[in-house]
Order: structure tokens, then sequence, then C-alpha cells
């Protein structure tokens, strides 16, 4: 178990890079296992979740080596093994699993995926699409049995614009017969990188980035190299902490055009932000104004910007709302900032904040990733200690955050406890 110990309401001046992005990563590792060979991806971040991805790979008799952060995969020995309970709930993206083994082997036996506790997380529309490709599923107790004789491309529909559902079935579907159109398809950045990904392996995507993304079945896939592209999600948490307490702190490496719902909102809230070609530079000021956001699926505003973004708008004059439409449960954070000093108020998935409040340093829990990434920024904000437990949660997503703050001036420790 691991503490981390804030001392907060320092200045934070400098520059903080960002890493290749999680929610890119998780689908790019899983996504190797389609073709046979050596796979390169690079820009990888050291976050627990990839190296919980890395050990499934092992478990299917393939090798992965880290060198910096480049990630190389050898799937030359894949053998099709159950992914067991221990394995697949360890993270949420263990389900890509499903869709590159069906895609690659017709088979898969996967125990239900795990994940941050942020309401029910249904895989209803997943499974809909791989039958609509043909697969027959099947499950004892949380084991889900997936398989087909072969796959056939088809029109599928999603009711709802799900990210993990849009590319698991692009994983199953690249190496099916004929076509596959997936219809009101998600729009978000991460999908670009995993079809660049898949198209550099040799399957024919196109439309990845629109609500509807065509994959034309071929043959046979070739191992090959990826960037993973900058994370918005690290990056918007970083941005918002120099409107806390930055001092022209830079956020570099990243892709300013995939943050505009946030900076969009700074710049609402009269922040002191300037936005350059691939960083951003941002100073606190006082008197930020009361803004309402509302999370949606891209270009929106992130449902995973929308936790770190409540404790910003706790230091706003006046009263702010954070609406949020795709998790049940992304309030978790609530409670400690409130002990913190803050004045939030939650009705079911929204929240009523007044401010502004002054945090005052205690001891808080962790109760999810981006609402551990909330404690952060309320604990470097607040006056004297924070200590955080539970800090697990935070490490599946924020890589090296320890130094990467320390380097920009602020007094943070993690300790084994
Ligand atoms: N949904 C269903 N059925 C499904 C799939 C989704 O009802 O089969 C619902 C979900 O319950 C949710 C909505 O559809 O209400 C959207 O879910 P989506 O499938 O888009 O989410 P996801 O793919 O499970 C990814 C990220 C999340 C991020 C969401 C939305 C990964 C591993 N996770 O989850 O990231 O919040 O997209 O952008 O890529 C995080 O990083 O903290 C995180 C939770």
């Amino acid at each position: 178990m691991k503490q981390m110990i804030i001392t907060g309401n320092n200045k934070l001046s400098g520059t903080i890079n960002i890493g290749g992005a999680k929610n890119s990563v998780v689908a790019l590792i899983p996504a190797t296992i389609l073709a046979s060979g050596i796979s390169k991806i690079t820009n990888v971040p050291h976050i627990s979740d990839c190296e919980a991805l890395i050990d499934i790979l092992k478990v299917l008799n393939c090798t992965a080596e880290f060198k910096d952060d480049t990630l190389t995969v050898d799937t030359t020995k894949l053998t099709n093994k159950l992914i067991d309970d221990y394995h697949s709930s360890r993270l949420r993206a263990s389900y890509y699993f499903m869709g590159a083994l069906l895609g690659r082997e017709k088979y898969v036996e996967i125990y239900i995926p795990g994940g941050c506790n942020i309401g029910s997380r249904p895989i209803d529309i997943h499974l809909d699409g791989f039958k609509a490709l043909g697969a027959n599923i099947t499950h004892e107790g949380n084991k889900y049995i997936l398989s087909a004789d072969k796959l056939i491309g088809t029109d599928i529909y999603l009711r709802i614009q799900s990210v993990g559902a849009t590319i698991n079935i692009m994983l199953a579907s690249v190496l099916a017969e004929g076509t596959t159109v997936i219809h009101n398809a998600a729009k978000e950045a991460e999908i670009i990188n995993i079809a660049d990904f898949l198209n550099n392996m040799g399957a024919e995507i196109s439309g990845a980035g629109t609500d509807e993304i065509t994959i034309k079945g071929v043959e046979k896939l070739k191992a090959a190299t990826i960037k993973v592209l900058p994370d918005r999600i690290e990056a918007g948490t970083y941005i918002i902490l120099g409107a806390l307490c930055g001092d022209k702190l830079c956020i570099n490496d990243i892709i300013p055009k995939h943050l505009e719902a946030l900076t969009n909102k700074l710049k609402e809230m009269g922040s002191d932000i300037t936005i350059n070609k691939d960083n951003i530079i941002i100073s606190k000021v006082n008197n930020l104004k009361p803004i309402n956001i509302k999370t949606l699926t891209y270009p929106g505003f992130p449902t995973d910007i929308g936790q770190p973004m409540s404790v910003l708008l706790t230091q706003c004059k006046g009263t702010s709302l954070f609406e949020e439409t795709i998790w049940e449960s992304r309030m978790g954070h609530v409670p400690s900032l409130n002990k913190m000093g803050a004045n939030i108020k939650v009705n079911g998935m929204n929240a009523i904040i007044k401010g502004p409040t002054k945090l005052k340093g205690c001891e808080v829990i962790a109760t999810d990733l981006r609402g551990g990434a909330a404690l952060v920024l309320a604990g470097l904000t607040a006056e004297g200690t924070t200590t955080i437990t539970d800090v697990e949660h935070i490490l599946r997503g924020y890589e090296d955050i320890e130094n990467k703050l320390t380097n920009v001036g602020a007094k943070i420790e993690l300790k084994e406890i």
C-alpha cells in the first residue's frame, strides 16, 4: 500500500512533460496480438495499467520488453489461454483482449474486466457487436466464452457512443470477411491512434475520429510500429493545477486541439492561459468566474477531467455546477474535498460547488483514478499537509507523478505503508 504526503500552497513553475495516453496504450498493447511478429509501441507511459496488460501478454505466451518509453512485443509464440480472474480484474482495458483474440483466434475465454468504481460498467454494446459479427457468447459465472467459425463484416449501430465498444469492434472486425461499418461510433482521439496502428499493420480502416468507421476485412496483419498520442487527460489535470497554483507552469508535449473543451472553459473563467503549438502555459489568477461544466463524449468536456476541474471550481467566486453525464458515481472524491474545507453539495450525478473556499490539508482517501488526481490538486492548493491513502488508483494512470510535480516545485512524497 502506498500513501502520498503533500505539503501544499506552493507556487509551481517550470515544465511538465506529458506522456503517452493511458486510454490509447491500453488498447494498443492488446492490438499487437492481431499479428504474429515483433511490434513496437513508442511513447509508452510507465503506469501500472501497462504492467497489468503486459502480464496478460505473458499469460498468452508473448513477450514484452520496455526500453525507456518503447515497448517491444513479440507475439510469435502466442498461445490462446484463459485470461483468469486475477489478470482480467486488475483493470478495465483487459476487455480489449476479447476483441483482439476473437479477431485473431476466433476463440476467447476471459473473466469480466475490472476498473475504477465509477458506476455500473456494462459491456453489452461490445458483446452485441461481437454477436453481430457472428460470435457465439456464453458465460460460466464470471467467465465469458466467445467463439466463432468465422466473423463476417456487417453494419453495427452503437446505442451509446462507447469508446471501448468502438475500439473492441474495430479489433474484432479487422480480420473478418467483408466490410464492417460502425455507426454512432465514439470520436475520441485515442480511437484514431488505434486505427492508425491497425492500418500500419495492414488493416483497411477509414473514418476513425468520425461517428462512422468503415473496416474492410483483410486476411492477415503484420507486426508494426506506432507512437502513443499525448495523454490529454494527464495534460488537462496539470493544466488545471496551473490555474490553481501555477506561476507560468508549462504543460508540454501536448496536442492543444484535443483540450479545447477544457481550455475554452478556462478562458471563460478568466484564466491566464497561453496556448502554443505543442504546449500550454498557465498561471494562477484570483477571482476566477464560476462556470457550469457538463461532461460529454468527445469533443465535449471529458468526463475524466470533471473531477480535477471540480477542485478549481472550489476556488471560483460564486456558484458553479458540475454535471456528470457518463458515469453514475464520479463524485467519490467530494467527501474528501468537503473534509478539506470545500462547499460542495452532490445531487445524484450533479454537484453544486460554492466558492471560493480555503482548502486545508488533512487525511483523505483516493476512491478512483481521477478522483484521486483531484485530491492531489486539492492537496497542492491547500494550506498544510494532506495525506492521501489508496494512491494505487492514481498510479494506474499518472506516470511518475511524484517526480513530475517535484520538478516544478511541489512538496510531495510517495511512501510505502
Ligand atoms: N456503456 C454501456 N454498455 C457498454 C459500454 C458502455 O452501457 O457496453 C455505457 C457506460 O456505462 C458509460 C458510457 O456507455 O455510461 C460510456 O462508456 P464508454 O464505453 O465510452 O467507456 P469505456 O470505454 O469503458 C473509456 C475510458 C474511461 C473514460 C470513458 C469515456 C478506457 C480504458 N477507459 O471507458 O476512462 O471515462 O472511455 O471517455 O479507455 C479513466 O481514464 O479514468 C476512465 C474511466
